[in-house]
This record gives structure tokens, C-alpha cells and sequence, in this order.
């Protein structure tokens, strides 16, 4: 089994600090929040659903490129070893390539990006308590840091901007502007409403130069972690910052995932960790605050690799977009994910999988093999 090693040598003294499950303090009315977020997100997809006769996300309803890969985890250091990265060993993995509304909009809007993973054939105790579920999911955005610290301030930003769109389309992209900033731009403009008609605002470059983030912590076994998904072939890595023209090509960064997959024999990601070495600087319940590359940086704990393939198909949207549901609460234990922004997306995610699957006449379920995934 090949080593993987730390992209940058662990030179930092500090050592990562041991995982503690008081590091997570609840807001004292963290279960209104919740409700009053998942409300709207319940909206949203009614209004969807509504207009388009199909069940999609709240957000990130878009795919633009749903991957079969390999995840292979090697031989690391035992503060790496952790989890499902305890092990050397090889695992069937699903990467879904999106973008924030919650709506399926021309790419000349142009939106922050989100990469979904999920890493089947996993072991260890898992957070549903369902002992036939053998996934882990990364959910992951092209950003480093969240835009509010916690679910309330999340709420607010949420409200204000809801408070300034009308009923019809601009209902559908709230959540998504707000996911971007939008209530900040608001704040600014005293409550007036122009914001939301400039949804875009992302440099128009290929979804796959860029590197993706959870944001928020989760727990790493034995410690606590930040977690990112990083361009590692030089020919991915080519493209990070490159202009990709969408003009007049509603669906062009899929175009652009189907051609690259097309000419490329195989691809690989680093999936990385940063872990936390103090709560001063790391904080865990605020998901706003950056945590300093100076004092842990981002290491590579395993491979993701993805060969040539037809990289969307409406075969594997039906299979992916509709039959699948990505979210950080699927997972191992030892993955928990932890403070105020992460515990109100389990009820958020739940929901919003919950209300499509009916809308679609579906059930979802974790995957246990690709087998039957289409090519
Ligand atoms: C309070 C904060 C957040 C809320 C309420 C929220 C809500 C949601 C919901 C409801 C979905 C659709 C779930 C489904 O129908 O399967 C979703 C998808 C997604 N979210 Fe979040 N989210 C939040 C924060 C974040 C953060 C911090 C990240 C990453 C750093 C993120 C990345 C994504 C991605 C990539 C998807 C698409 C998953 C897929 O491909 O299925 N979200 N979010």
C-alpha cells in the first residue's frame, strides 16, 4: 500500500488537542432556530416543486457532474490515522459536483460551487445508529470559512433577505443568497432589495480548479478537524482561477465536466485535514473564523481518484440527484460534526431529502456498492 504523506511536514510544534464533547456548547433556543430554518427551506422546495413538477434540493439542485471514483487512504501517522482514515485501504467513493440555488439556473448566473463525497464501505459505529450504514459523507463548498458564525446569525441573514424577496422566483434563490453573502449587501443597502437580482457575482472559472472546504469542524477520532478536497493532477490544478465561458451555454460547466472527464485517463484530489491545535484560535462553535494555515495546515490523508468516464448522464442524475442524499450527519462517529452551524444542518438536510423523496415518489438510502451505477 503506497504511503501518503503530510503535503506539508507537520513543523508545528503544538500538537492537536484530544477531542472533548464539551467542546460544543448549544444555544440556549438552538431548536427554534432550527424550525424556523427548516421552514424555510420547506418553502423553497415547495415552490420548486411547484413550478418545475420535480423534487429538488432546497439548495445546491444543480449537478453538474456526478463522479464515480476511489477513495484510497494510506499508511499515516497516528494523528492522521483516525476514523475512516485509521487504515490503509480503498473504497468506492461518489463525488457530486453543484452549485448553491435551489434552483436548476443558467450557469451565467454564477454561484459558489459545492463537491458532495461520498465514501462507501466504511466501518466503525455510525451516527444514524443504523447498523447496516456503511457511508461517510464529506459536504463540502469552494470556500474556506462560513458567512455566519452560528445558526441564529444564520437565521437573521436568512430573514432579512427573505423579508426583501418577492413570493415567486426570488423565494427559491433566499437561502442560496444568503448562503453567499447576500444579507450582508442587504444590511448595507438599509434593507432594500436589489441584491437578490444579482445572484451571480462568483468569477465565471471551471468547477474543477477549485479547492473545497467543510467550513465547519468535525470530530477526527481522537481530535477535532477541518476538512478540504484539493486539486492534486497537475492538469486539475491547471485550471484553478481559469476562465471558463458560460455565456449563452445554460448548462456550460457541465459541458466542461463532461469534456474534461472525456480526455482525461485518470484524476486525482488530495482529501485533506487541518487539525485543531487550540480553541483560541480554532474555535469550534463559530464557523465564521478561519482557521489559521500558520498554526496547522491542511494535510493530505488520503487520495481520491476518478478515471475517465461520461461524468453526467441523465441515468446517473436519476441516480444521484434523485436517489441519493449527501450530508455531514451521515457518517461515522468518529466523524461527528460538531457546533451550532453543523447541528442545524442534521434537521435541515434530513428535510429537505425528505420532502423531495416524496415529491419524486422515492426512497432513499445509503448506497452499499456502485454496482449498478450507470456508466
Ligand atoms: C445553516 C447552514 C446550512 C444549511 C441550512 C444548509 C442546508 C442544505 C440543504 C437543505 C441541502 C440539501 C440537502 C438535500 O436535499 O439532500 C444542502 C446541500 C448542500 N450543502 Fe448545505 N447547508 C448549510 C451549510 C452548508 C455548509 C457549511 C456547507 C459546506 C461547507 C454546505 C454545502 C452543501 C453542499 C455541497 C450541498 C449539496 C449536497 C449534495 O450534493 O447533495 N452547506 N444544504
Amino acid at each position: 500500500m503506497e504511503r501518503i504523506y503530510p503535503t506539508e511536514p507537520l513543523m508545528h510544534s503544538t500538537q492537536p488537542i484530544r477531542y472533548d464533547p464539551a467542546f460544543e456548547v448549544p444555544e440556549p433556543d438552538e431548536a427554534e432556530t432550527t424550525a424556523a430554518i427548516v421552514d424555510t427551506l420547506r418553502a423553497i422546495s415547495r415552490k420548486t416543486f411547484e413550478d418545475g413538477g420535480h423534487g429538488l434540493r432546497s439548495v445546491h439542485a444543480k449537478s453538474h457532474g456526478l463522479l464515480r471514483g476511489e477513495l484510497v487512504v494510506g499508511d499515516l501517522p497516528p494523528a492522521l490515522a483516525q476514523g475512516i482514515f485509521a487504515r490503509p485501504g480503498r473504497h468506492p467513493a461518489v463525488l457530486r459536483l453543484s452549485t448553491t440555488p435551489g434552483d436548476l439556473l443558467d450557469d451565467s448566473v454564477s454561484t459558489p460551487r459545492g463537491a458532495a463525497l461520498k465514501v462507501l464501505g466504511v466501518t466503525g459505529p455510525q451516527l444514524s445508529g443504523e447498523a447496516g450504514d456503511t457511508t461517510q459523507d464529506f459536504v463540502l463548498v469552494d470556500s474556506p470559512a462560513f458567512l455566519s458564525a452560528n445558526a441564529k446569525a444564520f437565521l437573521r441573514g436568512l430573514k432579512l433577505v427573505a423579508a426583501t424577496a418577492d413570493r415567486g422566483p426570488g423565494l427559491k434563490k433566499v437561502l442560496s443568497a444568503v448562503l453567499r453573502g447576500a444579507e450582508r449587501v442587504v444590511e448595507r443597502l438599509g434593507g432594500e432589495s436589489g441584491t437578490l437580482k444579482g445572484l451571480g457575482g462568483h468569477p465565471e472559472t471551471h468547477i474543477l480548479g477549485e479547492t473545497f472546504y467543510s467550513q465547519a469542524p468535525v470530530r477526527y477520532g481522537d481530535h477535532v478537524a477541518k476538512v478540504a478536497l484539493s486539486p492534486r493532477s497537475p492538469w486539475l490544478r491547471a485550471l484553478a482561477g481559469a476562465a471558463l465561458d458560460v455565456n449563452g451555454k445554460p448548462d456550460g460547466l457541465r459541458e466542461a465536466v463532461l469534456a474534461f472527464f472525456a480526455e482525461h485517463p485518470l484524476s486525482e484530489w488530495d482529501l485533506q485535514v487541518q487539525l485543531n491545535t487550540g480553541l483560541d484560535d480554532m474555535p469550534i462553535e463559530d464557523a465564521s473564523v478561519l482557521w489559521p494555515v500558520s498554526l496547522s495546515p491542511y494535510t493530505t490523508v488520503a487520495t481520491l481518484a476518478v478515471p475517465g468516464q461520461v461524468a453526467w448522464s441523465a441515468a446517473r442524475s436519476e441516480v444521484v440527484d434523485d436517489g441519493m442524499a449527501f450530508s455531514p450527519w451521515h457518517g461515522l462517529e468518529a466523524h461527528r460534526p460538531l457546533g451550532s452551524i453543523m447541528r442545524v444542518r442534521h434537521a435541515a438536510y434530513a428535510a429537505s431529502a425528505a420532502q423531495r423523496a416524496h415529491q419524486n415518489g422515492r426512497s432513499l438510502c445509503e448506497p452499499r456498492s456502485l454496482d449498478n451505477f450507470p456508466d
